[in-house]
Order: structure tokens, then sequence, then C-alpha cells
């Protein structure tokens, strides 16, 4: 914290300020005192103050003593622009004023033996520097640098009171910025887990496939290796990829997932990578990709075959370089990101015809799991059934053997998510304690008669049998159900009564 007398120095040197001097400070402390406070604000108020004191250029860093870099929070030119790298300014001054904790004022540093020697003074042109350091609860948080060039004026001593000033208001909103930064990250975090983490249930399997699946979870997790997960829709491709996050060492960091199927270029683009203000139209603040929010930890991506080339290519370079770019952004950001994807389509395949990044899908591909599809492992149906069973109802219900046939026997398109929907279907016409064959209605009947291998009349006379059933043998209720006569019912009843003679 900039201490009692500097402060006092500080106000004193404001009696010596413009009109134009207070109007900016003024403006500067209304954008750090915004209700909503997002990064350009500071970059808004670097601008103000490079008008102001008339400078060519101004840089706002943070000091990182750790790894002792610095790294930009704003950097600005006269015209506005982004500036990217922190070794197009001064380092040497930026040292000397974490060294010395004080604000310093260079003149004609191109004849200053201390500094000219720097590169950056030399190849930019500087004249004039001033450096102030900003403070954070008594420590250097970073420091404040503003140069001129060749055809500029030099600064005076009024700028770097101005400057200091400034460094001061910086200081007092640092709690916001900080906050701001770890609040906007939090945020995301807790939305997208509420979408992703709704009660992770456990796999359910002990089929010889499953223990295989299960084994290769446990393998790739202990691995930062990308991992493409494939299957049918409904295998439990969501979650594989919970499991392995899980079982990682970045259990406690953040774990997302985007959707990237169905969903427009340009969205999925700005939930992914982020914005920055003013990138499009509607752009009315910085916003945070999810691959910046989900930094240290596991983002999944799923239905990953749906995303357009032009996408695939940023994420490629996201795999191949850990970093990412906002939109509207010329500054890359790193982040270390473990990645998932996942897919029921032949993404290979896709590839081969020109529909899928080929780099890409090796890219993705390093470590394949494919879970089969749960004909696959009838062993685990029932588990399953009893699993689901338990899940959805409080009562203690049993599975008849008739009832555990008839699930084994269908071959299941949409996978555990179609044994899950009709287990709870079953379980709504249920009234007793056992859960019998006439509950099981799988909503997919046609396909059932498609792998029918009986004759027509075998399948009328079962058709009609198990109607009368849910009817408790009322047949008026039943022929209106079939579209058919009572009449039509007892004749048939007959005939099957006949056979059985
Ligand atoms: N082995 C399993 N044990 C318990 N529940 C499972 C298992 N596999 C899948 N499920 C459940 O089945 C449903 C579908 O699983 P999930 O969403 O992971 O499938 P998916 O492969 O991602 O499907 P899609 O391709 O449609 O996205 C979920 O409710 C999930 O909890
Ligand atoms: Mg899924």
């Amino acid at each position: 914290m900039p201490d009692k007398t500097s402060l006092k120095s500080s106000l004193q040197s404001l009696r010596q300020l413009s009109t134009n001097q207070y109007n900016v400070l003024y403006q500067v402390t209304r954008l750090l005192n915004a209700p909503v406070m997002h990064e350009s604000l500071i970059e808004e108020a670097l601008d103000l103050v490079i008008s102001v004191i008339n400078a060519e250029r101004g840089i706002f860093v943070r000091y990182n003593l750790k790894s002792d870099d610095f790294q930009i929070i704003a950097a600005r030119n006269v015209q506005k622009d982004q500036i990217k790298d922190v070794a197009l300014f001064s380092s040497g001054v930026l040292q000397e004023v974490i060294k010395t904790k004080l604000a310093s004022l260079y003149h004609d540093v191109q004849n200053d033996p201390h500094i000219s020697q720097f590169e950056s003074i030399q190849i930019q042109q500087i004249k004039s520097i001033i450096g102030v350091p900003v403070f954070y609860h008594e420590n250097i948080w970073g420091v404040i640098l503003v140069d001129s060039i060749k055809n500029r004026q030099e600064f005076t001593d009024e700028n770097m009171e101005f400057l200091h000033f400034f460094s001061s208001l910086i200081s007092l909103g640092l709690n916001r910025i900080e906050h701001l930064d770890k609040l906007q990250t939090e945020n995301l975090q807790l939305r997208n887990q509420l979408e992703a983490f709704q009660n992770i249930p456990k796999m359910i399997g002990e089929s010889a496939a499953m223990k295989k699946l299960s084994a290769l979870i446990h393998r790739v997790a202990q691995t930062d290796a990308t991992v493409l997960i494939t299957g049918e829709s409904g295998t439990g491709k969501d979650l594989a990829a919970r499991a392995i996050h899980t079982l990682s060492q970045r259990e406690s960091q953040p774990y997302l997932a985007q959707f990237c199927g169905s969903i427009p270029d340009t969205l999925l683009e700005s939930e992914l990578f982020g914005y920055k203000k003013g990138a499009f139209t509607g752009a009315s603040a910085d916003k945070k990709g999810l691959f910046e929010v989900a930094d240290k930890g596991t983002f999944f991506l799923d239905e990953i075959a749906d995303i357009s080339m032009a996408l695939q290519a940023k994420l490629l370079r996201v795999i191949e370089n850990q970093e990412i770019i906002r939109l509207g952004e010329i500054q890359f950001k790193k982040v270390n990101v473990r990645l998932i994807a996942a897919t029921n389509k032949n993404l290979k395949e896709l590839s081969q015809k020109g529909l899928f990044r080929e780099d890409l899908f090796y890219r993705l591909n390093v470590f394949p799991i494919k879970i089969p599809p749960l004909r696959e492992r009838v062993d685990d149906v029932a588990l399953l059934a009893n699993f689901f069973i338990q899940k959805h109802s409080q009562n203690k219900i049993t599975l008849t053997s008739p009832a555990l046939k008839a699930l084994q026997n269908y071959n299941w398109p949409g996978n555990v998510r179609q044994l899950e929907n009709t287990i709870q279907r079953a379980l709504i016409l249920c009234d007793s304690n056992k859960l019998d064959a006439e509950h099981i209605i799988i909503e997919d009947e046609e396909r059932k008669f498609d792998e029918y291998g009986g004759t027509l009349r075998q399948l009328e006379k079962q058709i009609l049998l198990k109607r009368l059933e849910k009817f408790k043998g009322n047949r008026t209720h039943t022929a209106e159900s079939l579209g058919v006569s009572v009449r039509w019912i007892q004749k048939q009843l007959k005939k099957y009564e006949e056979h059985e003679k």
C-alpha cells in the first residue's frame, strides 16, 4: 500500500493537476467502480491516461515473484491498439520499479548510461519513461509504465505525480479486479457443473466387456492423454468421461462439458473460446471461454463430429500449443486442460471422406475408448435393470424371470438409456411388488416386430393375449384398444382353445 507520506504528497501534488487531468482521474474512478467490472475497463482507463499525459504507449503488468516475470493486464498505444508482447517495453525499467518500489521518471533515456543499452529502448526509439509501482496489501502487485518517443515531448514531474495517483487508484481497485477474475471463473464453473454433474451415477456392469472398459478408464485416468470415447447413443459415454476425470489427479479441479451438436458455429466458438468486448454486435463485455475456465482441469467435448471445419482448426491449435485466443483478441492465453471428446459417429471414416480433419482425428484419438453396445453385454442387463428399479422406486420390487428374459432378449438400440426409460415406464404400470413381463413395454415396437421370427397368426395371438392381460380380461376395453369388435375377440379365443385341445 502506498504509505501515508506518499499519499499525502500525492494529494498535495493534486493541486497542480490541470482540469483536464482531474477529469481523467474522475473518469478513471468511475470506470474502476463500474457495477459490472470487466477487463476492457482497465484498457479504457489506460487509454485515458495515455492521452492526458501525451504518452506514446502504456502498459499495466502483473508481477509474478516466483517466476520473476510479467503478465500483461492491459497494454495500449496512443492509437488504442492492443500490444501483446511485454518485451516491447523496457524490462530494465520494469525491473527497476520492482526493485526500488518507487515511482521513477527517466528523461532522455537514449543518453542515460543506466538504461540506454536496453534493446527495447533502442528499437522503440524511446525518449522518456515513467514507471510506477502498484501495491496490493503492502506487496508489489505490478507496474504501470508509460513511455514517449523521440518526436514527443519529455514527461514532467507533474506527469509522474499524475501516474502515481492513477496507480494508487488501481491499488484501491485491485481487490475488485482480483475478485472479478475469480468470481467470473467460479460462476462459469458452477453453471457448467450444474449441467454436467447432476448426480453422477456409478458405471454399473460386471460383464467381461465392462471389466475391460473399467481397466482402460482407470489406466488412462492416470495420464493426461487426450481420450476419444466412441459408442452408440446411450452407452454411457458421458459417464465414462466423468469417471476419467474423477479418477484422475485433476479431480479437485474443474470438469466442464460442452455439447457440440446442432449449435450454431459462432455461438459454440464464443462458448469455447470467449470473446473480447466489441468483437461482434452484442458483445457488450468481455467473456471468458470455457477452455479458460477449465484451466488445470478436464474439458469434455461431446458430439465432437458435429463441429465445423473452422472450429476444428482452432481446436487443433488448443491441443498442439495448449493456448487459446478469445474472439476479437490478439493475445494468446496459455491453458492447461485435459481433453476428452466423444462421438457416436465413426470419426475415422468421416476423416477419410474429408468431412472431419484427419490431423485433428489423430490428435483426439491418442487413447481411444469404445463403449460396447448393451446387446453385446447381455450379462449386465439384470444388474442394470435392478439398479434402475432401485433408483426409480422407493418400494422393494423384484424382477420376475419372464420379465428379465424379455429384457435380455431385446437388442436395445438405445442402449442403457433406453433400458432405464423402459424400467421407469414399467414401474409406473406395476402396482405390486413384482415387475413382470406384462409391464415391460418397449417403445420401439416396430423394431421388435421386425425381428419377430414367428408367423403372423402367432403374432396376432400374442398381441391379443397380452392386451387382454393388460385390461385384466375386459374384452370391451381390449377390443377398443385393438380397433376390433368384441365378437372378433371371442371368435379368436375360441379358435385358440380348439387348437389346444
Ligand atoms: N454402465 C452404466 N451404469 C449406470 N448407468 C448408466 C451406465 N451407462 C449409461 N448409464 C446411464 O444411461 C444414460 C445414458 O448414458 P450417457 O448419457 O453417458 O450416454 P451417451 O453414450 O453419452 O449417450 P449419447 O450418445 O446419447 O450422448 C445416463 O442416464 C447414464 O447415467
Ligand atoms: Mg452423451
